[in-house]
Order: structure tokens, then sequence, then C-alpha cells
């Protein structure tokens, strides 16, 4: 009640901000200076909250790397920016997070630019009314707000934790999440039910999927700990706004705050069940089990064409092979040099 009351209000919480905080006003108090020298991956940048995010952290200088599925909204959005700050530094990619190969394939051509990385907001998120399912065979709001953004952490993680090593400035990740994650019930949330759902039930799997990306922050957020990586990972309910995501990416006072939950950019209190320590791990784990199977999935064994599936012409093959390199090999015994 006081929660609703406050937000109602716009209340100031304790970082100063409240639900009426703007983004431009949360980044222009973050620090005096532009953040000429941060690189953030922003995801779901193509519109609402994402494109507010971009804008806003363009215009204090922090390069943008945007990796979307629709290449024309990219490139409306990269343009837009551009013309509010023709300075702005934008590098566009390609990717469906609903898609393990997809995402794979994006952080293999972001890393092999040799790019800083200090910031990840994993904010592209879907609701799908109906039940539908990803190309590895995962329902689709888990596998687009879920595990795309598990893999894309994962395989960012060792780069964040280096630039951070390097420059000494702590590297932040971002869970979008929602205040929805709360609707969930222990009994529904089971691994393999979220993969596959006997009954679907369209806001219990966004639900179900905006927890996730709680216990997601929690669980890196320990091992980061664990390895003293100076990288934190929070998670944030947005409101309708960027200001929530802007504040925990940029504003000092969130700068060494990790495994937390964030709503108006203040700390809030989030679920029992989000709280879950064991909880967090086992899915971290079964996740990662998974991930493993359809990536390694890919690797299995494939037909080949006709022509190489030729018994007689490979030992032919084989055979003439021999001969030429017994010739060649006779050919420098018997030469003197
Ligand atoms: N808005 C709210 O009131 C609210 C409240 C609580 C939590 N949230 C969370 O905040 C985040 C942003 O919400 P929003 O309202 O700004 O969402 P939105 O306007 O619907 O934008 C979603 C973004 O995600 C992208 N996206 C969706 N599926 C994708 C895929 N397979 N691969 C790559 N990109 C994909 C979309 O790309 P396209 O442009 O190609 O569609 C779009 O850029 C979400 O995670 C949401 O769950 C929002």
């Amino acid at each position: 009640m006081k929660e609703t009351l406050r937000y109602l209000a716009g209340i100031a919480g304790p970082s100063g901000y409240g639900s009426k905080t703007t983004a431009d006003q949360v980044v222009r108090s973050s620090s005096s200076s532009p953040h000429h020298h941060l690189t953030a991956i922003i995801t779901g940048a193509t519109s609402g909250i994402g494109a507010e995010t971009a804008r806003v952290l363009a215009k204090r200088g922090v390069r943008l790397v945007i990796p979307a599925r629709d290449w024309k909204k990219a490139v409306a959005l990269k343009e837009g920016i551009e013309k509010e700050n023709p300075k702005a530094e934008i590098i566009l990619f390609d990717i469906d997070l609903s898609s393990l190969a997809s995402v794979k394939r994006f952080c293999t051509q972001f890393l092999a630019l040799g790019l800083p990385l200090n910031i990840l907001i994993n904010n592209a998120g879907i609701f799908s009314q109906n039940l539908e399912f990803s190309e590895d065979k995962i329902e689709m709001t888990f596998a687009t707000n879920y595990i795309g953004h598990y893999l894309l952490t994962e395989m960012l993680i060792e780069k964040m934790v280096e630039t951070a090593e390097q420059t000494g400035i702590h590297g932040r990740i971002i869970n979008l999440s929602s205040v929805i994650h709360s609707w969930v019930k222990r009994e529904c949330f089971t691994f393999t039910q979220m993969l596959n759902p006997n009954k679907y039930n369209a806001t219990r799997a966004y639900a179900q999927s905006k927890l996730a990306n709680i216990l997601h922050a929690k669980e890196i957020s320990r091992q980061l700990k664990a390895k003293n990586a100076k990288v934190t990972i929070n998670a944030v309910h947005p409101g309708i706004g960027a200001s929530t995501s802007c504040y925990v990416a940029l504003s000092t006072q969130a700068q060494e705050l990790s495994g937390k939950y964030f709503a108006d950019c203040n700390e809030c209190i989030c679920s029992a069940l989000a709280n879950d320590e064991s909880g967090a791990r086992r899915l971290w784990t079964q996740t990662r089990a998974l991930i493993s199977r359809r990536l390694i999935a890919d690797c299995n064994e494939c037909s080949c064409s006709a022509l190489a599936n030729d018994e007689s012409d490979a030992r032919r093959l084989c055979m003439l092979t021999r001969a030429l390199i017994h010739r060649r090999l006779q050919h420098q015994i018997t030469t003197p040099s």
C-alpha cells in the first residue's frame, strides 16, 4: 500500500529518485562528465524502453552496440539517435534472441571486434499470446526473455570481467524483469514445464520468464562475488520508462550493488521465490545443461552428398593419392640433390 502510494505520488525514495524521475534526469546527475569511455550492449533497443535507454546513454557519450532482429528498425533507431546527437557511436548487429545459434553468432562477431564491454542491458522481451516454439524447441517467451539472455551473458561475461580489470571501472549487467514475477506459484515453476508447457497460459509464461531473469541475476551475482570480479548484475522492474535501467547502469550509488532488484530507481523487495538461492542455482545448472545439449546437437552427425558417399570413389582416390606420394618420394631418393 505504502509502495503504491509512493508510486502514484512520485515521491522520491532513498536514492533521491522516484516513479516520476526521467531517464534523462538520472543520467544527467550520474556524473558531471560524459561517459565516452564506456561501451554498452542493449538488447531490444528497437522500441519502447530499450530505445529510450539507448537514446539517453548515447546522449551521455556511451558507445552503443545494438543487436536487433529487425534491421530496418535498427537502422531507423541509429539514424534517430544520430540526428539528435551526431557524435553518437552506434554499431548494429543481427540477433534473434530466441535462437541459440543466432545469439552465439552475435557474440562471436562482437568479440572479434576486440572492443571493451562495460554495460550489458538484457532488455528485449516478448509476451506471446499463443503457445509457440523457438527453433531450439523451447517455448517462445522463455526462449526469448530468459534462455537467449542467459547465453548472451555467459558468452560476454569474461569480456566484461577483463574490461573491468583493465579499466578499474565496474562492469554492470542489467536484467529487465517485472513486478509480475511475484505472481508465479512455486508448484508451477518447473523447468520442463517452462520449456514445453502442458497447458499454456500467456501471463504465466511471461511471469515465469521474468522470475527467471531475477534468479539469473542473483546466481550470476553470487558467482561474480566468489571470483572477486568487478562486475555487478541486478534485475529491474522498469515501470513504464527507462529511468531505472539507466540508474542501475550509470549511477555512482548503484555501482557496487549486485544481486539486487530495483524499481523506480530504488532497491526493492522481490518475491520469496525470487530470493530462493538454491532455486537460483538449480535454474542456472539446468539452463546450462540444456544449452550445452542443444548446442552440441548442432554438431550432430549429418548426411553428406551422394558423391561424398561413393565408397569405390573413396577407395580409388585413396589409392591414387598413395601412388602419387610413393612416386614423388621415389623420385626424391633417386635424384641426387
Ligand atoms: N513496458 C512495460 O510496462 C514493462 C513492464 C515490466 C517489464 N517490462 C520489461 O521491459 C523490457 C522492455 O519492454 P518494452 O515494453 O520496452 O518492450 P517492447 O516495446 O515490446 O520492445 C521489446 C523489444 O525486444 C525486441 N525483441 C523481441 N523479441 C526479440 C528477439 N527474438 N530477438 C531480438 N529482439 C527481440 C523487440 O524487437 P522488435 O522491434 O524487432 O519487435 C523490441 O526491440 C521487456 O523485457 C519487458 O518484459 C516492461
